[in-house]
């Protein structure tokens, strides 16, 4: 595999967004193939980045056989059977967050990528961000002492069919998967994804699906977190990890390109490391070198990292008897 080369499946707003990264990213492969439950949505999007074909359904885009990896980008409820389907028909996936809908799909499909040796990765880009190599470089410098707590928050408000789409749970909607999976995947990242306990509790809203929620954490080493997503209200994004020498913010943590320390001592600055395109562009650049060196699995990314989260997803459900009706 010299060139790699992508389908992508399905044509909604985050697909676009990987589309035109791919294409800013001349040595991560090219666009070969679009797939949509439409012909005429396949055939603009096609049009739109200058992809040579368009299939009106997802079998035909698994079936090509000039392409080497699947960009899946539908609602969470359909990642399971999108990624089944790409991994049966011998291709590799880089698969959307939330990986799927729960522990037990995640872990399927990280045995099906092993037994087929084919490359998986959950699409969790905010691991990628440069910010959070330099974040980590000043934790280990000791510019805020020990680490004591965490805590993010984040809520935005849809509305009309989006909202709708958002709570609905047939597509495993609501606002741990959509979001929560953030405030999650970032105090993993940070404080480690072997959590000792954790509480959780939720509002649960009409649509049968959580519009609120709010974590605490505990770790053996005695810190905490706190994390609060919502859907229908708006949050500004912001986390704050906390030490016994001061603390650092974390403006949008999800999309994290700066951060700011203040110290107890009276110092403070700003850390800035800007994305060279959108953000994107790391996770591309991770999984094209991953496949180019015959890799299948991130060291980055890891499959146990993924199935770590989904774990405490499935956890925090159980807890506010949430369930959907795939799981029926
Ligand atoms: N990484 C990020 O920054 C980020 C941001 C937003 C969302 N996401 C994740 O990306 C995934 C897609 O989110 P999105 O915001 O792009 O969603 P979206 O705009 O609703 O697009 C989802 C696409 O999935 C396809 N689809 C297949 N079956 C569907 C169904 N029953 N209902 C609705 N759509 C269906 C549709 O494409 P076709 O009709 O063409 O098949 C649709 O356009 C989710 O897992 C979400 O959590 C990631």
């Amino acid at each position: 595999m010299t060139q790699l080369k992508w389908g992508i499946l399905s044509t909604g707003t985050i697909a676009k967004k990987f589309a035109d990264t791919l294409c800013q990213l001349p040595n991560c492969g090219t666009l070969q193939a679009v797939a949509s439950r439409s012909q005429e949505a396949a055939d603009q999007f096609a049009g739109s980045y200058n992809i040579p074909r368009a299939y009106n359904d997802y079998l035909s885009l698994v079936r090509d056989p000039d392409i080497d990896v699947i960009y899946i980008a539908t609602p969470h409820s359909l990642h399971y059977e999108n990624a089944k389907l790409c991994l049966e028909h011998n291709k590799h996936v880089l698969c959307e967050k939330s990986f799927t809908v729960n522990l037990n799909q995640a872990t399927a499909l990280t045995q099906l990528a092993k037994e087929n040796n084919l490359f998986l990765m959950e699409a969790f880009w905010t691991k990628f961000l440069p910010a959070y190599q330099l974040l980590n470089q000043t934790i280990a410098k000791g510019e805020i002492g020990n680490i004591t707590h965490f805590r993010a928050q984040y809520g935005f408000a849809p509305t009309g069919a989006r909202y709708v789409r958002k709570f609905d749970p047939n597509l495993a909607g609501g606002t741990l998967l959509d979001i929560g999976v953030y405030a999650l995947g970032v105090a993993a990242m940070l404080l480690g994804y072997q959590p000792e306990h954790m509480y959780s509790n939720a509002i649960i809203g009409e649509y049968g699906t959580d519009t609120f929620n709010s974590i605490m954490l505990s770790y053996p080493n005695g810190i905490t977190a706190h994390l609060i997503t919502a859907i229908g209200t708006v949050i500004e994004q912001e986390a704050v990890l906390f030490g016994t020498k001061g603390q650092i913010t974390l403006p949008n943590f999800s999309a994290l390109q700066s951060f700011i320390v203040a110290k107890s001592d009276g110092i403070s600055y700003t850390v800035d490391a800007p994305f060279e395109t959108n953000g994107f562009e790391y996770q591309i650049r991770e999984t094209a070198a991953c496949l180019l060196a015959n890799q299948t699995e991130s060291s980055i990314m890891t499959h146990q990292n993924t199935l770590a989260i989904m774990k405490l997803m499935d956890e925090a459900r159980a807890a506010w008897g949430l369930r959907f009706p795939c799981e029926a």
